[in-house]
């Protein structure tokens, strides 16, 4: 279920699946239309999501975006019988509210930033003088990564809370460090690492302008060492998991945990219960194995049971392609051609975010990130060349992306 680049790469590995038979998408998109049937149904709309998955016979639902998992789509497909890789509403909480995981990381002392709730003006205004700056502000809701403000200055601190006004906000300590993502599947009281990535969030190049939902992204994260990781399961990720089953919602599907590692250790920043976007893409092509039985082996609670997942030791790249404009007003039916040109480097997948068909059958952009143009290789240096190496093949007058993804990387490696 769903529509970017996320679940245009999911759909490509689950397509290579041994165990995968029929693949269906909704709704999809023109790059999911090379691995699966494409049915008009809006992933937000239970009762037809339902009804296709029972009359298809459908043996495993995998959602990819978090509205449809926040709104409860999953809980609805559960209750008919479905197999599904994913949370349910109760679990999807530690994406949909911040204050919710911040009173789960204190109340179970799983290390993360000093915060306070607040929920009018006022509160925050007074919030801000006990905290400094720099400091962090954040609305308490849904908001596809764009809903925090890192403030510098009081100046800027008091321009946030002015701008969100009376209502919801989680005000908290700022954190220095190196961000760095970690994909755990989690199935109840079970946890097992499945993969690290970093990503590019901010629009402009040397990660400057506004925030997007990614611009970029690569896998591993080298900067999350196996120590590092093994320290984060243990002291964030698993201890999130007892306590959401604990509590009587456990969590099922992958648990993305953005760390900040920090010079104590790796800190909780937030997690999403779903993969990100365009970390998936980067991770896919990683995952050795059967993915689909993988998925399906964590929706019905086996998880426990079997292989940890295993990874190809390879490196991989995503390089966004994005319509002109975003994260504003972006222009859309901008011609895309020469895909095929980019598949043609070695290692290279070109998966679809925002794209569409004209009327003419033409390949067109219709939303703000289009494409999500992946590489992989025995090492990052190559990964990134094939990666960029394959954008410029693409021919999209409208539009444009970031030249400088996985820029620590290389800058760790001279
Ligand atoms: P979030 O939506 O919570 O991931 O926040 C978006 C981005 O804001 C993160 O990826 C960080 O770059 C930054 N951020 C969030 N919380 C903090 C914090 N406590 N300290 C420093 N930076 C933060
Ligand atoms: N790339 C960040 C996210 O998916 O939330």
């Amino acid at each position: 279920m769903g529509s970017g680049g996320r679940e245009d790469a999911l759909a490509w590995r689950l397509r290579q699946s041994p165990s995968c038979g029929e693949l269906i998408a909704a709704p999809g998109n023109p790059g999911i239309g090379r691995w699966a049937e494409c049915v008009a149904v809006d992933p937000m709309d239970a009762r037809a999501v339902t009804e296709l998955s029972r009359s298809r016979s459908i043996g495993l639902v995998v959602i990819g975006p978090e509205a449809p998992l926040v709104a409860g789509v999953g809980d609805a497909l559960r209750a008919a019988g479905l197999a599904v890789f994913g949370p349910s509403a109760a679990a999807a909480r530690l994406e949909g509210s911040k204050g919710f995981t911040k009173d789960l990381c204190k109340a179970n002392s799983i290390p993360t930033a000093d915060y306070e709730r607040v929920e009018t003006l006022a509160e925050a205004r007074a919030a801000l003088d006990r905290f400094g700056t720099p400091v962090v502000i954040k609305a308490d809701g849904l908001a596809a990564g764009k809903g925090v403000t890192v403030a510098m200055t009081l100046a800027e601190a008091e321009a946030a809370v002015d701008a969100a006004g009376d209502g919801p906000l989680v005000i908290e300590e700022f954190l220095d460090g190196e961000e760095a993502s970690l994909f755990a599947l989690v199935d109840g009281e079970t946890a097992v690492p499945l993969a690290s990535a970093q990503d590019h969030k901010r629009v402009g190049e040397g990660d400057t302008g506004p925030n997007t939902g990614g611009m970029g992204a690569y896998s591993p994260a080298p900067v999350l060492t196996s120590e590092l990781e093994a320290q984060a399961m243990d002291e964030i990720v698993r201890p999130t998991a007892r306590a959401m089953a604990a509590a009587g919602t456990p969590f099922s599907g992958v648990l993305y945990a953005g760390l900040m590692l920090s010079r104590e250790g790796p800190r909780l920043i937030e997690y999403n219960v779903r993969f990100g976007d365009p970390e998936c893409e980067a991770i896919m092509p990683l995952i050795e194995g059967d993915l689909a039985e993988l998925l399906h082996c964590v929706a019905t609670g086996r998880l426990a049971q079997i292989e940890p997942p295993r990874l190809s030791g390879r490196h991989s790249v995503t390089v966004i392609v994005a319509a002109r404009g975003y994260p504003g007003a972006a222009a859309s039916g901008g011609a895309i051609r020469a895909i095929e040109a980019a598949e043609r480097v070695e290692g290279v997948t070109v998966f679809h975010a925002g794209t569409a068909s004209s009327s003419g059958g033409e390949l067109i952009a219709k939303g703000g990130r289009v494409l999500a143009v992946t590489a992989v290789a025995e090492t990052f240096a190559n990964a990134r060349a094939r990666a960029y190496r394959a954008v410029d093949a693409i021919d999209f007058a409208d539009g444009f992306h970031r030249r400088d993804i996985g820029w620590r990387e290389l800058e760790r490696a001279s």
